[in-house]
């Protein structure tokens, strides 16, 4: 079961590296949630920094070895993570949508961001460190464009019960994971998918266009409608300027 241990440390540098360590030492279990008040050294995607004030927010890992997840599917992770935050947000009344691959945002802006790390063992996913911050209590996002729940709820929260009700949606996902139900995580991923079938403008290595996105294909590529091409992006292929036209 997910979240059926859980590790919580004051300070860490990572809980994705910390998560690493245990599975390098053979010293964790499926299901383990690593749960960090503070990171020192927070990461995100494309190398870049996560920070968060310290014990305001939840920060953690959760550990995960999938039965027969083959790597031709591992947007299927993807889908498992960004999915349990968007299930649980909207069950506290939170409308919060995907932003390709897996930032979750609301209303425009970022609310939690994951950083997922598979270890392969032949053609398998045999193991993986599902790493996700999401904002709980921060007020005040400085250059960064997020909210946390409490700026859309207008009430603080206690990260730790936000956590168990969270869990209660993983469990439920991973079930879906372990079944193969690879299509229905997928219809849902793409229904709930943050710009869908509307103009915004993005940037390729081409340059600025306006686009509308219209799907995402079976290996997790970015299909984008630029006047009547459909054009296939993977993650450093394209950046979202803004969603105003042109
Ligand atoms: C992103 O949006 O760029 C991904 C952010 C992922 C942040 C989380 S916080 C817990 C875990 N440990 C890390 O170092 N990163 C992830």
């Amino acid at each position: 079961m997910i979240g059926q241990k859980i590790i919580h440390l004051d300070t860490v540098d990572s809980t994705n590296n910390y998560t690493a360590n245990l599975q390098k030492q053979g010293k964790i279990q499926h299901g383990t949630v690593i749960l960090a008040d503070e990171q020192t050294a927070g990461r995100g995607q494309r190398g870049a920094t996560w920070t968060s004030n310290a014990g305001e927010n939840l920060l953690l890992s959760l550990f995960v070895a999938p039965d027969n997840l083959s790597v031709t599917n591992q947007t299927v992770l993807t889908q498992f993570a960004a999915l349990s935050c968007v299930f649980f947000l909207r069950k506290i009344g939170i409308s919060a949508l995907i932003k390709w691959p897996n930032d979750i945002y609301v209303n425009d802006r970022k609310l939690a961001g994951i950083l997922i790390e598979n270890t392969l063992r032949s053609t398998s996913i045999s193991e993986s460190i599902i790493g996700i911050g999401l904002n709980v209590n921060q007020q005040a996002f400085g250059e960064v464009n997020g909210t946390s729940i409490a700026l859309e709820l207008n009430q603080q929260q206690q990260p730790k019960e936000v956590l168990f009700s969270w869990l209660n949606e993983m469990n439920e996902l991973w079930k879906l994971v372990q079944v193969g139900a690879y299509e229905k995580l997928a219809i849902a991923y793409k229904e709930h998918l943050y710009l869908k079938d509307e103009t915004a403008v993005y940037e390729d290595k081409m340059g600025v266009f306006s686009g509308i996105i219209r799907d995402v294909d079976d290996q997790g590529f970015l299909i984008i409608q630029r006047e009547t091409d459909l054009l296939r992006y993977d993650l450093k292929e394209i950046k979202l300027v803004g969603r105003n036209k042109l």
